[in-house]
């Protein structure tokens, strides 16, 4: 559905992500995990396309539509609440007008036989599909049942949003993103402005969605309800689980601890090289088993354990490389 190959972003010199890779699936539910200022709400801007990567790439097929909700955002003004959530429907009205467009040409051609023709008919197919997908049924019908769920009254409807604070807001746009049926959905935090009532509503809605969603968000109970896989962002790269948001807090928990094991051992063995390299390096016929070492002290790759490089790492790095040199 959308993949994402190679990917960088940096900023003034360091990189947030370094060639990171991975496929958003038909149906995914991922959440996205990660530290504060890990990276999350930038990933989501990329795939959204609304800032570009350093270097790497995002690609969609062209008929995949994307809705994104924003951490922080602008909101239009000077209209009701129902219309401006029936701005969600703009898509519907280019549908119908397009199909109205191709049945009268398609009416009135006579060159049946020809390849615009036959593509003349894939694109009323196509549109028709579209429509069924989010036009099926009453519009208004579905505007009323999406602002309710989210937790408008009936008397919200005709004020102007403009009366309304930046969390009420927000639920305008999630409103208008639910309408429009995107095959990707991206959340960024939808429920920081919700109440509980509106997050069981949220998570009911997105449980049987028929598209992608991808989302992050702190409360732990919407994740391990909707998400089968979760996407952790850590020092430049990923870490992609098949898990609700709990599993992958104790599989994490293990790598950690897999991780520190492996670089105890590491540790060990560079210590006890480090050793040898000391008592042989100055006798005269040992001193090119203690450059062997020293040379294979250098191709070591040092573990890493998750935000933590300590200082010894550093130290025994910058040691070696002054004495190969
Ligand atoms: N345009 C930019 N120029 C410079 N630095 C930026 C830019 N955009 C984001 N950053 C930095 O990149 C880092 C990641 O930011 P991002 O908002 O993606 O993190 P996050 O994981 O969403 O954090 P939070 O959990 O706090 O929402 C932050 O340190 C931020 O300051
Ligand atoms: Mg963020």
């Amino acid at each position: 559905m959308i993949s994402v190959s190679n990917l960088s972003v940096g900023f003034s010199g360091s990189y947030l992500f370094e060639d990171i890779s991975f496929l958003i699936n038909k149906q995914d539910r991922i959440g996205l995990a990660g530290k504060n200022g890990a990276g999350k709400s930038t990933l989501l801007k990329i795939l959204a396309g609304f800032q570009n990567p350093s270097k790497g790439e995002v690609s969609k097929p062209n008929d995949c539509t994307v809705g994104y909700l924003p951490q922080d955002m602008v909101h239009n003004l000077g209209k009701t609440v129902f219309d401006e959530t029936a701005t969600a429907f703009n898509e519907v009205k280019k549908l119908e007008a397009s199909i109205s467009n191709i049945t009268h040409q398609l009416e009135t051609r006579t060159d049946y036989e020809s390849d615009d023709y036959m593509n003349l008919i894939t694109q009323l197919n196509e549109a028709h599909e579209r429509l069924d997908i989010i036009g099926a049924g009453s519009i208004n019908e579905k505007i009323e049942l999406t602002l309710l769920g989210l937790g408008f009254e009936r008397k919200d409807f005709t004020r102007l949003t403009d009366e309304f604070s930046g969390g009420w807001r927000m639920r305008i746009e999630l409103a208008k993103i639910l309408l429009q049926k995107p095959n990707v959905v991206l959340l960024d935090e939808p429920t920081n402005h919700l109440d509980i009532e509106s997050i069981l509503w949220l998570e009911e809605f997105l449980k049987n969605y028929y598209g992608a969603v991808v989302m992050v968000s702190h409360d732990k109970r919407f994740l391990d309800n909707l998400t089968t896989r979760t996407i952790e962002i850590s020092m430049g790269q990923i870490f992609d689980y098949r898990s609700n948001y709990s599993k992958y807090l104790v599989l994490r928990k293990e790598r950690k601890e897999q991780q520190e094991a492996a670089a105890k051992n590491q540790q060990k063995y560079i210590d006890k090289t480090q050793q040898l390299i000391d008592k042989y390096r100055a006798k005269a016929n040992k001193a090119s088993f203690a450059q062997s070492l020293i040379k294979k002290l250098d191709k070591i790759e040092i573990v890493e354990v998750d935000s933590r490089i300590t200082p010894a790492y550093i130290f025994v790095f910058r040691r070696l490389h002054d004495q190969v040199k």
